[in-house]
């Protein structure tokens, strides 16, 4: 069992974050988590979690509504206090490493009245990059413009966020996130609430930014599109019930056990996971979602 010298610290408890060993721990992970606890007013809404993201993996979380992973996100972020545990990012502590992260978050979670443009939204993306000192210029405003492009979204650059449909703002969240440059992104339901060509879209960016060697965690809500957009899978109910490679945990009984007692869901999804009798699916054998199933669930 690993010893661990250095604690999580909180966001506000950083002063001493210089006199600690920067010792590394999983310098060959993206993210490697121990036993992790954080609870709301003495709650625990995440229990004793141990997760490891390999790095250039397109992992997605997955578990029912109240299950904690935009909880997760936000303690990988440093934004939830937790309450034990370790979280390192590429082998250091995250809290060091808040500048390789770049955040997507749930739309419902953002104030969406705030009076600022879609450009502004981008260009707080380079905010970590550039310092608090020095403002943005030229060259900022161009990368951001940019960006806004790549998603489809410059014609509304000057847009108030708020004038904007609920896919565009996603958009733009994701045009901050890829301005950022970061090694591993997190996205909390990004395809929440979008159109089919949108979701297309968001999905083309997160395996081109794969390809490009980032580590991608994305809080991903349907069922039946997971094991064909990911490679990585994290089942998450309080507790981490199953992780690693899509091919092995995307089975029926790991998503009995995440969903409990919601077999509505699940009975919807036994024609994409073949199942061999005990519950276990066998993908690969051409009808699971990952092999095109997926259109065969009438989407
Ligand atoms: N600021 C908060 N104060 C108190 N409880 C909270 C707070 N934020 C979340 N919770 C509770 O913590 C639990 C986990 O919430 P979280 O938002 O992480 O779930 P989630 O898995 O992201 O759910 P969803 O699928 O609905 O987005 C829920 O029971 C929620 O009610
Ligand atoms: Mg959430």
């Amino acid at each position: 069992m690993t010893v661990h010298s250095e604690p999580v610290q909180a966001p506000w408890d950083r002063a001493g974050a210089g006199s600690s060993v920067d010792v590394e721990h999983e310098p060959s992970l993206a993210l490697h988590i121990e036993d992790l606890t954080v609870s709301y007013e003495y709650r625990p809404v995440l229990w004793d979690i141990d997760l490891d993201i390999p790095p250039g993996v397109l992992g997605a979380v997955v578990g029912p509504n109240g299950a904690g992973k935009s909880t997760l996100i936000k303690a990988i972020l440093g934004m939830v206090p937790v309450a034990a545990g370790h979280i390192y990012v590429f082998g250091r502590p995250h809290h060091r490493q808040l500048s390789r992260i770049g955040y997507v978050p749930q739309r419902t979670s953002v104030d969406w009245d705030f009076p600022t443009t879609a450009l502004d939204v981008v260009m707080m993306g380079l905010y970590g990059k550039l310092g608090w000192i020095r403002r943005p210029g030229k060259a900022e405003r161009q990368k951001a413009l940019e960006a806004l492009e790549h998603v489809g979204m410059a014609p509304y650059a000057h847009r108030q966020i708020s004038q904007l449909s609920g896919g565009q703002q996603q958009r733009v969240f994701l045009a901050r996130a890829l301005v950022q440059d970061a090694d591993l992104y997190l996205m909390d339901e990004p395809m929440a609430g979008v159109d089919a060509t949108t979701e297309r879209h968001i999905i083309g960016l997160l395996k081109e930014l794969r390809s490009r060697g980032k580590t991608v965690l994305v809080v991903h809500h349907d069922l039946q599109t997971v094991s064909q957009y990911f490679d990585w899978l994290v089942l998450l109910n309080v507790r981490i019930i199953a992780q690693g490679p899509m091919h092995e945990v995307y089975t029926l009984d790991n998503l009995r056990h995440t969903y409990g007692g919601q077999i509505r869901l699940l009975q919807g999804l036994a024609g994409a996971l073949a199942t061999d009798g005990d519950g276990e699916a066998k993908p690969g054998d051409g009808r699971s979602a990952g092999d095109g199933g997926a259109a065969a669930l009438g989407r």
